[in-house]
C-alpha cells in the first residue's frame, strides 16, 4: 500500500526532529507493507521568508489531498516583530480551519524509565496514562469579542463562549471511541455550575453516556480537574473538554510528565489529520543537532495508527521508544548523570536499532 504524507518542517528545531521521525516511520511501516511518499511543504516563519505569508495556498492544497500531515513546530524570535496578520502561529490556526480539525488528542503517559522526571511524587505517577481530548475550533477562542474600548474605569473588553450541540456531540463521539480502545472511562470537564455553555456541554455529555452504556462517564468541574491532575492523575483515562479548558489542562498534563520533549499530539476532524509534538520550535537549541526527537517520533506513531492503517508500525515505534529509554539513552533535555548522553542523530539511530 502507498500513503502520501505532507511533511512541514517549520522553524527552529523543526527540520531536525521531522527528518528524524521520517527515518523512523519509513523503517517501521514496512511491518504493515506500506510505503510512504513524502512531500515537503512550508508553513510558519520559513513560509513567511519564502512567500511572504505563513500558510501558502500550495501547502493547504497539498495537505487536503494527503493521508496525513506531520509537522515540527513553527515560530521564533526572527518573526516576533512581523505584522500580526501574518504571524507564524497563523499557520497552525489556518491549517486547523482548512482541514476541519475540531479535535486535539494529547496522550500523557509516563515512561517507567522517566518517572523521576515528574515534579510529582513517584507513587502518584506510576499509573499515569491518559488522553486529553480538547475541542479545537469552537468556544471562546473563536467567539465574538470586543477589543478594549472606552476610557478610564469604564474601559471594557469581552469574549464570548459559544457551543452548539453538533460541536459537543462530535467531540463526545471522539472521546467515547478513544475510551473504547483504552480503559473505557470518559471524564467530561466543564464549569456547569456557572456557565450556560457548560450546562449544554454537560447535558449532551450525559445523553451520550446514556447511549453508550459500556463507557463509564463522570463529570468534573474544571477547577476540581486542575486539582485532581496533580493529586491523583492516575484516575484518568480520557478527559474531554472545551477549547479554553483543554488548552490549560493539556499544559498541566504535559508538566505532570516532566518531559516536554516526549509528548505527541494529533489533531483530527473532517479532513486530513495533523500530527505534531506539543513543544515549540526551541530556537535556543536550533541548529545544534541536540533536540529530543521523541515527541515527533511518538506523534508519527499516532499518525501510523490513526491515519496510515499501520498499527504494527505504531506499536513497534512506541515499544522502541520505551526500550531505548529503559536502556538509558537520553538527549540533553532529559539527561541525568550515569545515563548515555546522545544527540538527535544518536537517539534516532538507537530507535532505528530497536525497531526489530
Ligand atoms: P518551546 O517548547 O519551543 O521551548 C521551551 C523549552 O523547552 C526551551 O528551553 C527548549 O529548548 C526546550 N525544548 C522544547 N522542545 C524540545 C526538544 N524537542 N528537545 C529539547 N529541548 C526542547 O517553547 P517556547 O520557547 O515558549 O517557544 C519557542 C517558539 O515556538 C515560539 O516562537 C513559540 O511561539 C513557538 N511554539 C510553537 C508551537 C507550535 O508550532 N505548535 C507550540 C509552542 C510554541
Ligand atoms: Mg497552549
Amino acid at each position: 500500500m502507498e500513503k502520501r504524507v505532507v511533511a512541514i518542517n517549520g522553524d527552529g528545531i523543526g527540520r531536525e526532529i521531522v527528518s528524524a521521525a521520517r527515518r523512523v516511520v519509513d523503517k517501521a511501516v514496512a511491518k504493515d507493507n506500506i510505503v510512504i511518499h513524502w512531500a515537503e511543504h512550508k508553513a510558519g516563519g520559513e513560509a513567511i521568508d519564502t512567500y511572504g505569508e505563513p500558510l501558502p495556498q500550495s501547502t493547504i492544497d497539498a495537505c487536503k489531498v494527503a493521508d496525513a500531515v506531520l509537522l515540527g513546530a513553527v515560530g521564533g524570535p526572527k518573526w516576533d516583530a512581523v505584522n500580526p496578520a501574518i504571524r507564524p502561529e497563523k499557520a497552525i490556526l489556518g491549517l486547523r480551519k482548512a482541514l476541519g480539525l475540531f479535535c486535539n488528542l494529547r496522550p500523557v503517559r509516563i515512561f517507567k524509565a522517566l518517572q523521576d522526571y515528574s515534579p510529582l511524587k513517584p507513587e502518584l505517577v506510576q499509573d499515569v496514562d491518559f488522553v486529553i481530548v480538547r475541542e479545537l475550533t469552537g468556544g471562546i477562542y473563536f467567539g465574538e469579542r470586543l477589543e478594549a474600548t472606552g476610557e478610564g474605569a469604564d474601559e471594557v473588553a469581552w469574549d464570548k463562549e459559544t457551543y452548539h450541540r453538533y460541536e459537543i456531540e462530535r467531540i463526545m463521539e471522539v472521546a467515547i471511541n478513544t475510551a473504547k480502545q483504552r480503559k473505557g472511562k470518559v471524564t467530561s470537564v466543564d464549569k456547569a455550575n456557572v456557565l450556560a455553555s457548560s450546562r449544554l456541554w454537560r447535558k449532551v455529555a450525559q445523553e451520550k453516556a446514556t447511549a453508550n452504556p459500556t463507557v463509564a462517564f463522570d463529570y468534573l468541574y474544571v477547577d476540581n480537574t486542575a486539582m485532581q491532575l496533580v493529586v491523583n492523575p492516575g484516575q484518568f483515562d480520557v478527559i474531554v473538554t472545551t477549547n479554553l479548558f483543554g488548552d490549560i489542562l493539556s499544559d498541566e498534563g504535559a508538566v505532570v510528565s516532566g518531559s516536554l520533549g516526549l509528548l505527541p499530539s494529533a489533531s483530527i476532524g473532517t479532513g486530513t489529520a495533523l500530527y505534531e509534538p506539543i513543544h515549540g520550535s526551541a530556537p535556543d537549541i536550533a541548529g545544534q543537532g541536540i533536540a529530543n526527537p521523541l515527541g515527533t517520533i511518538l506523534s508519527a506513531a499516532m499518525m501510523c495508527r490513526h491515519s496510515l492503517e499501520a498499527p504494527n508500525a505504531a506499536a513497534a515505534i512506541e515499544k522502541a521508544v520505551e526500550d531505548v529509554l529503559a536502556a538509558g539513552y537520553r538527549t540533553g533535555d532529559i539527561y541525568k548523570a550515569g545515563m548515555k548522553k546522545v544527540n538527535t542523530e544518536g537517539m534516532t539511530e538507537a530507535i532505528l536499532q530497536y525497531i526489530k
